[in-house]
């Protein structure tokens, strides 16, 4: 089982799928999981300040992976409002850790997989950039959806959901002790791939 973590628009998911193909593998991107919750409390126009209001967006939580809605900025921010929250995370734990023991691996990406999710993953990255290269990557990747945005409110955006997400109590981003670092930072999606294939390797 691999574990990939990560920051925002750090590469790691475009990292953990080619993985999942390398290694033929399952995979499962987390922070879907906290999208469709922010999505579905957004429908119903819910409080995210509210505690027990984003539980109950936990309950029914079927989506669509292509649904471009989770992905828009609203909820990407409520979404990092929502995952500060321990019983949120809890009504999410269980599925994660299924997804994690299945019979013949799987590769899980998000914030707390190595540490939290599956601290005896069989391989861990921690795959970070710099904030000014993730902020220039979102702003091209949001164009390429036909959401332009402009540079710097995407990099106040990036460091306010760091922040957020790097501090909060429960099941802070931070790199696991026995998670390899990998800096995408002077690489290319093919460079980072590579990179990321070699270094799962000399873990399994
Ligand atoms: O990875 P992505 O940006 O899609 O994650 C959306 C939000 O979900 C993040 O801001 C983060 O706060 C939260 N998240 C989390 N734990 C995970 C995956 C995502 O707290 N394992």
């Amino acid at each position: 089982m691999i574990a990939v973590d990560g920051p925002a628009a750090s590469g790691k998911g475009t990292i953990a799928r080619a993985l999942a193909k390398h290694f033929d593998l399952p995979h499962m991107d987390t922070g879907l999981l906290y999208r469709a919750v922010a999505l579905n409390l957004w429908r119903w126009g819910g409080d995210p300040t509210i505690e027990f209001e984003a539980l109950r967006a936990c309950g029914d939580l079927r989506f669509d992976p292509d649904d471009e809605e989770l992905r828009s900025e609203p909820v990407s921010r409520i979404a990092s409002k929502v995952s500060s929250y321990a019983s949120v995370r809890a009504a999410l734990l269980q599925r994660q850790r299924e997804f994690a023991a299945q019979d013949g691996g799987a590769v899980l990406d998000g914030r707390d997989i190595g540490t939290v999710i599956a601290p005896d993953a069989d391989a861990k990255l921690f795959v970070t950039a710099s904030p000014e290269v993730r902020a220039q990557r979102r702003v091209r990747e949001l164009l390429e959806r036909g959401m332009p945005s402009h540079y710097e409110d995407v990099l106040l955006d990036i460091r306010a959901r760091d922040e957020r997400d790097s501090s909060r109590e429960i099941a802070p981003l931070r790199q696991a002790e026995d998670a390899e670092l990998l800096d995408t930072s002077g690489l290319d999606i093919e460079q980072s791939i590579a990179e990321a294939i070699r270094l799962v390797e000399r873990q399994l």
